[in-house]
């Protein structure tokens, strides 16, 4: 029997759902239940009552969020050492320095964080709703963190004040992209459209036509009439957006542009993890239910 009909065999005798990030390997996002950005896999995971396991082909930070909503189902990490960079860079002491210095500051983080972070935040938000989440709030000075990307392009699209936690946190695939990569491929290809993701530098968001989130940039597409897309975001995402417009066109902004956390979770590792019930990602209950309300939070805006 090939694979990926044991894993899907498996999934059904076990009332498992596969949940996959657009920049998953194009095998692990056919065989998925579910393919989306970072908000609506955490949706998905919270609609799907029927399942009993949800496995989360992604990185750390997103299978920790379906764990925190939904703490009686069991959530599987086919990999361990998915973890994200971006996530790491934020510590829970960073927050507490920065709230000591402007107490007066809400805190909005990037779901690309840890729980223990996310506990200690106001509210949280993804790159598809980080524009209305600063706009809902009262204060026009909002501490923001990891990316500062994303605080910087949240800032010019909002007019607020947002003081970045770190100084300096990033993305390292999103900042793999530069505007010459950009300039060059619109030279070749003229009447494309460049999109970029809003953890791009603000050079790359500046020679890009739209900016969105991985799944913004999927309906955008759809919804276009132009036949060449430049896209700056990670090459997964690729397989989506030709398997969903096969009669367009796309170019990688930078075609090494990887993130290899990503491209962790394989076939193998998927049955595997079906199999053993494994990595079972667990959040203590004292840091969820903190970090349960900041994500309840960005669901209500
Ligand atoms: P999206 O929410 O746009 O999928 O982004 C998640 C992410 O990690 C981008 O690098
Ligand atoms: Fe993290 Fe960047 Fe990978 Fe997204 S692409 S998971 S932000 S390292």
């Amino acid at each position: 029997m090939a694979l990926s009909d044991k894993i899907l065999e498996l999934k059904k005798e076990k009332k498992a759902v596969i949940l996959a990030h657009n920049y998953q390997r194009p095998e692990i996002q056919d065989i998925a239940d579910y393919v989306g950005d970072s908000i609506e896999l955490s949706r998905k995971a919270v609609e799907t009552k029927e399942a009993e396991i949800i496995v989360f082909c992604a990185v750390d930070f997103m299978a920790e969020s379906a764990a925190i909503l939904n703490p009686t189902k069991k959530v599987l990490l086919p990999c361990l050492g998915a973890r994200c960079p971006m996530a790491q860079m934020l510590t829970v002491d960073e927050i507490k320095r920065a709230k000591n210095q402007y107490p007066k500051a809400p805190v909005v983080l990037y779901v690309n964080t840890l729980a223990s972070c996310k506990a200690e935040c106001d509210v949280c938000c993804t790159s598809a709703n980080a524009v209305e989440v600063i706009k809902s709030l009262d204060s026009d000075t909002i501490l923001f963190g990891p990316d500062k990307n994303l605080a910087e392009y949240v800032s010019e699209k909002t007019g607020k004040k947002l003081i970045p936690i770190p100084e300096n946190g990033f993305c390292p695939t999103h900042l793999l992209f530069q505007p010459e990569d950009v300039k060059v491929l619109k030279m070749q290809h003229p009447n494309a459209i460049a999109l970029a993701h809003p953890e791009c530098s603000s050079e790359i968001r500046k020679v890009s036509d739209f900016i969105g989130s991985t799944s913004k940039m999927c309906r955008f597409v759809k919804e276009s009439h132009a036949q060449n897309f430049i896209v700056g975001t990670e090459e997964g995402i690729l397989h989506r957006l030709r398997k969903e417009n096969p009669q367009k066109n796309f170019y990688l902004a930078y075609e090494g542009a990887v993130c290899p956390n990503m491209k962790l979770t394989t076939l193998d590792r998927l049955y595997a993890a079906l199999k053993e019930e494994k990595y079972v990602v667990n959040v203590p209950e004292a840091i969820a239910k903190k970090a349960r309300v900041s994500l309840k939070r960005m669901f209500e805006v």
